[in-house]
């Protein structure tokens, strides 16, 4: 027989005060008054000494052990020196345990305590600052439970919730969802505290902390009574049996949960492995209430306290019951500051690592997309008025219309208000709705094909048809080694998708996976894919949710973390953006006309990212023109180096630093020992215009010798030495010391390659054009030329051109200039520089655009004896020229150039692209008379049916088609016949195949 089968003590309550007036010295002859308290199993009073001073008087069961009523009075000495919470902790009165005779003759150990005065938790309305006062003093007491023991706690204890294997022998006495609230309770007592049970920490509880126990004044704890069920058990059973009554009657089982345990946390930290248990003790802990009450309520029908809490306990075990055990687990952990799943970041980072194929049948980044936004603002949901699938997706299908898009993007992370009914409500705090998005939707007409963007296994096949579900689903499951796995979920598919695949069944990468449904059998809703990313079943078997409580949203974020880490969507396409006709709108009102928009229809980029442009509309773009964007667009290496300087340092030249030694060094290796002196300039154009000042001062001349339809700069001087310019429109023509070279063109110059010697003629040409300035007793300061002729159309000059008119230039004194703005920097793969080709020396060499892979950085490289004659007292001074953070930025360029093998990539990626280009050229020998280029830097030039006649029209049709496909192109030289190709250096073969399979299209289809 034990304590829970044996009568409580029978008392007359005039002999127990009695005996306690000759027992006890502090209690003779004093006026005392007994009322009966609350017992399971013993008789407990509350007795005053003029009614005012008041003790606790404990009968014990006569069945009661001595042992442990020893344990309780040596451990509450200890608990009563531990300055963390002594202060809630009820004092021994009685010195030793002395017994006492009830009615029926047994012996009954006395035991007094002083007692605390304040309300039971129970009777009050609880508060947030009352639960977090509980969370804090269970905390403190847990921490000092650590270091106390006692022999005589190890035992077993029906009351504790990490033993209720007795409980089996019980469940037949109860039907319905009762009895299997009870199985279902064991069963996760068998697999969330049983299989867990070695990883969690075991210490001596106070095992009863529920809230008949818990003393509350002014809204706080301040004692916990009655320690007749210390155990040696798991430490949080103390939380965990607080929680299971502080949770009774509260609707808002979240906050409940968070004030308890995030202050119990913070006192003694929980472990990973505790919060897998947790809330399975609790409702451990409520089946053991459940389950005594009735068994009591038999043997004692008057003890009413026996059944205090069950109906309590039932209401709350039905809500936790509908709860999955992992919500707990994972909210939980993640509220204090624990990783929701143990492989959280190997999944997250092998899904970040992998490279996805498609889920539709194109890329979703190839084509426009537009957002349809389903939040409070939508215009595609309306909470007031009934559900129309049809009207809705009418108008989807229009807006997307409108904004020439083939695809709809709807929003992971959404707060949508388009979910109704009692399914959508939160079940840990009803008031507020599950509604916020954890997939993204992609809006497509019914039977588009969905595939498998990874390989995988069919995990669930499911019409999930409930109002507002998903209708027919499949989830996949991924696995990425022996143990560790994640999942994909397609929703809203059509009916025949779930007919076409079996559980289990293998599925490879880009496989066909079904297709879009329709409504309603899609869950009734505009046709479209939700797509979400799980990391954690939870062990659901056939459907998962989509949607959240802003409340758990933290924690549903690392379980279904953001869909496009598969899908890939540039981020910038989920900024928001104006639309682009307000854009040139505003432009036009801002800024001068005479700046040009590429395109027939404008593009609005958005991002870059090496060799691609990502517009508003989340379109990729293959770059092929960015020659400025050297080292690939937005290139982190360069931006940290940019930051990390700009953060410390930016002044100008007038002050020392080390990284502009720095980085001329490094620039000034890449050039013959000759040209050792640097000026740092801002610009191509400001580049040319100091070089032409220098080249004035060093010959005390102004003539120019310039090639035709070169351009050098948009400065008044440079714009004077570009024909290109001054010849065009608006160009108001040749200064008269400006002196024009014929343009080496084999095809369309003056000499072609048909004529005989047509090289010297050029060269010859140049002899007369410089007898002719002398001759007129002028004299010529410089010859500005390009190493390959860029706005000429891409001309590569002739072996010994430069050579045989360097000469003719120096024979007069006069300085030779190469403008190496377009084309330095190892575009040309074979050379770092592009004159380096013609094995002539320069005098001067200007740099620009790759130079800063976008930052405003130029240069003018010269010899230490030119720049010594350009010192002639006048100070040469740039503000921006040379300072620190540009500096910096062109080192890393060179170190990009160099870590990442750019020269000798452009080397091998040109002429596999030349290849392509020349085979087309082949194919459509009517339309292209040339494919000319050395490493990533071509023009391919495009005639009128064999004839060499330009063929503008041609050139501009493939850009603009070409744009339309995804690709970059523009056309250059006097008759915008050529198309430039110089793209940024990480272009790549793939790059090539793309390009050269879309010209073939659009030259095959003309
Ligand atoms: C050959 C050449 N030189 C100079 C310039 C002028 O450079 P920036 O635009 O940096 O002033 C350009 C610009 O296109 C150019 O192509």
């Amino acid at each position: 027989m034990s304590v829970f089968n044996s009568t409580p003590p029978k008392i007359k309550q005039y002999h127990l005060i009695k005996w306690l007036k000759d027992n006890f010295l502090i209690f003779s002859k004093k006026n005392l008054s007994l009322l009966k308290l609350n017992s399971e199993r013993d008789k407990n009073y509350l007795l005053k000494i003029n009614r005012t001073t008041k003790f606790v008087v404990k009968i014990s069961n006569p069945l009661e052990s001595i042992k442990l009523l020893e344990m309780q009075d040596e451990l509450l000495i200890i608990l009563n020196q531990r300055v963390s919470i002594k202060k809630y902790i009820p004092k021994k009165i009685h010195s030793s345990i002395m017994t006492y005779k009830d009615e029926l003759g047994r012996k009954c150990y006395v035991r007094i305590l002083k007692y605390i005065e304040g309300e039971m938790y129970a009777r009050i309305k609880t508060s947030d600052k009352l639960q977090k006062s509980l969370g804090f003093f269970l905390g403190n007491l847990s921490k000092e439970f650590q270091s106390m023991g006692n022999p005589s706690s190890f035992r077993n204890f029906q009351w504790d919730p990490s033993n209720i294997d007795w409980i089996d022998r019980f469940v037949n006495v109860f039907k319905g969802d009762q009895k299997s609230i009870i199985n279902n309770t064991l069963d996760e007592y068998i697999n969330f505290f049983i299989k867990n049970k070695n990883n969690i920490r075991y210490s001596l509880t106070h095992g009863d902390a529920n809230n008949y126990n818990l003393v509350v004044k002014n809204n706080k704890i301040i004692g916990l009574i009655d320690y007749g069920d210390m155990i040696f058990a798991p430490t949080i059973n103390d939380l965990a049996i607080a929680l299971a009554y502080a949770l009774m009657n509260q609707q808002n089982l979240y906050s409940t949960l968070k004030n308890i345990i995030k202050n119990y946390h913070q006192q003694f930290p929980i472990t990973f492995h505790e919060f897998f248990s947790l809330m399975t003790l609790v409702k451990c802990r409520l089946i053991i209430t459940v389950v005594m009450a009735t068994k009591q309520r038999n043997k004692f029908p008057n003890n009413k306290y026996l059944s205090i809490s069950e109906k309590d306990a039932w209401s709350l075990l039905s809500k936790l019951d509908k709860i999955n055990p992992y919500v707990f687990i994972f909210f939980l952990r993640d509220m204090c500051g624990y990783p929701v799943i143990n492989n959280y970041s190997k999944i997250i980072d092998y899904i970040k690592k992998n490279q996805f194929s498609n889920i539709l049948e194109f890329d979703l980044n190839l084509v426009n997309k537009t957002i349809i936004k389903l939040d409070s603002a939508s215009k595609f949901s309306n909470i007031h008025k009934k559900h129309n699938p049809q009207i809705i997706t009418k108008k989807i299908n229009l807006f997307l219309k409108d904004n020439d898009s083939a695809v709809g993007i709807g929003l992971y992370k959404e707060k949508r208000n388009i979910y109704k009914g009692k399914n959508f409500l939160s079940l840990l705090n009803p008031k507020i709705k599950r509604e916020i998005h954890l997939g993204i939707d992609i809006f497509v007409p019914p039977r588009t094909s969905i595939l498998s963007p990874l390989k995988g296994n069919v995990f669930i096949l499911k019409n999930n048809n409930f109002e507002f579900d998903y209708g027919p689903t499949i989830v996949l499951e991924h696995k990425i080694d022996k143990e560790v796995v994640f999942y994909t979920l397609y929703g809203h598919l059509s009916k025949k998708s779930l007919k076409k695949l079996v559980l289990g069944q293998n599925i490879n990468k880009g496989e066909k996976l079904g297709e879009i449904g329709n409504y309603p059998i899609n869950g009734n809703w505009s046709p479209h894919l939700h797509f979400q990313i799980i990391l954690n079943m939870m062990g659901e078997k056939n459907n998962f949710p989509g949607v959240a409580e802003d409340i758990l949203l933290s924690m549903w974020s690392k379980i279904s973390p953001d869909p496009n880490l598969i899908l890939n969507i540039p981020s910038s396409f989920f900024e928001e953006h104006d639309e682009i006709d307000k854009i040139i709108a505003k432009r036009k009102t801002l800024i001068s006309n005479n700046l040009s928009i590429a395109y027939k229809k404008p593009l609005q980029m958005i991002s870059a990212r090496g060799q691609y442009f990502y517009d508003y509309k989340g379109r990729k773009y293959l770059d092929c023109i960015n020659n400025i964007s050297h080292v690939g667009h937005s290139h982190p290496f360069v931006h940290q180096a940019l930051m990390k300087q700009n953060e410390k340092l930016n002044t100008n030249t007038r002050y020392l630093y080390k990284i502009m030694n720095e980085y001329s060094e490094r620039l000034i290796n890449k050039f013959s020992k000759k040209l050792d002196t640097i000026f740092f300039v801002c610009s191509g154009s400001e580049a040319n215009d100091l070089a032409y000042r220098i080249a004035q001062t060093f010959t005390q001349a102004k003539d120019v010798l310039v090639m035709d339809n070169a351009y050098h700069g948009n400065t008044n001087s440079m714009i004077d030495l570009s024909p290109y310019k001054f010849k065009g429109r608006g160009g108001a023509g040749k200064k008269e010391y400006v002196h024009i070279a014929e343009m080496p063109d084999g095809i369309r110059g003056k000499w072609k390659y048909s004529d005989a010697d047509w090289v010297k003629k050029y060269i010859f040409q140049v002899k007369n054009l410089i007898d002719n300035i002398y001759n007129k007793k002028r004299t010529l300061s410089c010859f500005f030329v390009e190493s390959i002729l860029g706005c000429g159309g891409q001309i590569f000059l002739p072996q010994n051109y430069l050579k045989e008119v360097f000469k003719l230039v120096k024979s007069k004194g006069a300085l030779c200039i190469i403008d190496e703005v377009q084309t330095g920097f190892g575009r040309v793969g074979n050379k770092f520089w592009g004159f380096e080709e013609q094995n002539i020396i320069p005098d001067i060499v200007t740099l620009g655009k790759p130079m800063g892979n976008g930052h405003p950085i130029a240069a003018v490289v010269t010899t230490k004896e030119i720049a010594n004659v350009f010192n002639n007292g006048m100070e040469y001074f740039n503000s921006f020229g040379g300072n620190p953070v540009s500096c910096a930025v062109g080192n890393a360029v060179l170190e990009v150039i160099e870590k990442e093998d750019l020269q000798n990539h452009a080397d091998v990626v040109g002429r596999y692209l030349l290849n392509s280009l020349i085979k087309i050229k082949r194919k459509h020998s009517n339309l292209i008379s040339e494919v000319r280029g050395r490493g990533l830097f071509i023009g391919i030039d495009l005639i009128k049916n064999f004839k060499n006649q330009p063929n503008e029209k041609l050139a501009t049709k493939i850009v603009n088609t070409l744009r339309d496909k995804g690709i970059l192109l523009s056309t250059d030289g006097p008759n915008h016949n050529v198309i430039k190709i110089k793209p940024p250096l990480p272009f790549s073969k793939e790059d090539s195949d793309f390009l050269s399979h879309e010209l073939n299209q659009v030259l095959n289809s003309l």
